[in-house]
């Protein structure tokens, strides 16, 4: 029998186990439930086990045949603080959390391929499962590595899944290079010299330095980054003064900035450190630039992305596997992993109607109908890469 074949039964008890989780979503290392519940069930198929790693992440380590070559999965576990709007039976039971970006389906998927490897052993090596926390910007997959993930569970190779509404169940999305955009946050403090609001003769405007800076900063990706590559700068707070009549002594800026590679992060970083303090000393002021990179880039590795683009032309035909799909300027921490290791990041369709609507939305639910698919996915990779006869 195939493998999608031998996973179909597992359909109804993985349901189960996403509902579950559903049900009882828990925010960025606070996954105690969560991690707890995924080691009892790897424990049970017979998988050893090693808790807290990364704080709440768990990884499972499953060795069959005389193999020595080894593959990591990885699923994220973490909820968001989103109130539910659903009112299905397996809605949030914890009021102001809910599982709005499938990580409940991601976590079911991977412990069905679990249950399966664990059951079947087609295939000699090693496997380590990992299940990481706080993926939703807290930095769960950097808690992991700096635990010594790799040094701990080795692995020659790395794939990660996330679903996507809007692309049909039954369909994958794969791209060699990258896949998401790296992302980091800024603060720019300004300093001036306070006066009263009818004397400006005796100040240094704070907040007409900071309105400055944000214009001159806008010419940093239309006129730094070339055309070519892709970046988004956006400032997103501007904070300055409390009263009508006194000119504010400082100011603040915030915001966001998105590239697909470190090299156009670095690029932007320093541009924006030459602006804010250049424009804040050409009105007499003085800027502070605070950049923080909080997400690398997302950055598929060319031939692990074709051995995963063919394992899922493999289940679901050509037709069904997007090649080219769209870059995202969303950020996912996966990236911190394939930095070290190299590997794939992959989207599974999550389906137009249920859970059609977008991740991060209050109504938003991963589909139970892509869960063997996602499983089988895992599954297949690992009895491809470790080919028992190898
Ligand atoms: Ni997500």
């Amino acid at each position: 029998m195939s493998t999608a074949e031998l996973i179909a039964p597992l359909h109804a008890e993985m349901t189960a186990w996403r509902r579950d989780i559903h049900a009882h979503p828990e925010l960025g290392f606070e996954e105690s439930r969560t991690a707890a519940f995924v080691a009892r069930q790897l424990e049970s198929f017979g998988i050893e086990v090693q808790r807290g790693v990364g704080r709440t992440g768990v990884v499972g380590t499953l060795r069959a045949g005389a193999g020595a070559h080894s593959v990591g999965l990885r699923a994220d576990m973490d909820a968001l603080p989103i109130a539910e709007a659903n009112t299905f039976a397996h809605r949030s039971q914890h009021a102001g959390v809910m599982h709005a970006c499938g990580h409940d389906g991601h976590t079911a998927m991977l412990l069905g391929a679990a249950r399966y490897l664990a059951q079947t052993r087609r295939f000699s090596g090693v496997v380590h499962f990992i299940f990481q926390p706080a993926e939703e910007g807290l930095g769960g997959a950097r808690a992991m590595v700096d635990d010594g993930l790799f040094e701990r569970f080795p692995c020659q190779a790395i794939f990660g899944m996330h679903n996507r509404p809007s692309l049909e169940v039954g369909r994958f999305a794969v791209r060699a290079g990258p896949m998401m955009a790296g992302g980091a946050f800024f603060d720019i403090h300004v300093t001036g010299k306070g006066a009263h609001g009818a004397r400006p003769e005796t100040s240094v405007d704070a907040a007409l330095a900071a309105a400055q800076i944000a214009v001159s900063l806008q010419s940093i990706v239309a006129r730094n980054v070339a055309p070519v590559d892709t970046a988004v700068l956006s400032v997103t707070r501007i904070h300055a003064g409390d009263a009508y009549n006194v000119i504010p002594q400082t100011a603040a800026l915030g915001g966001t900035v998105r590239a697909f590679s470190r090299e156009v992060m670095a690029l932007v970083q320093a541009a924006m450190r030459r602006v804010a303090r250049g424009t804040a000393e050409a009105y007499g002021a003085s800027a502070e630039v605070d950049f923080r990179e909080l997400f690398a880039p997302t950055v598929n590795d060319a031939a692990e992305a074709e051995f995963a683009a063919r394992i899922c032309t493999e289940l679901v035909g050509t037709a069904n596997v997007d090649r080219q799909p769209p870059l995202i300027m969303a950020s996912e921490d996966f990236s911190y992993m394939l930095e070290r290791v190299p590997g794939c990041y992959i989207n599974i369709g999550n389906g137009v109607g249920v859970g059609g609507c977008e991740v991060h939305n209050p109504a938003y639910d991963f589909n139970d109908a892509a869960l063997p698919l996602g499983a089988a996915f895992f599954a297949r990779l690992v009895e491809a890469r470790l080919a028992a006869s190898a």
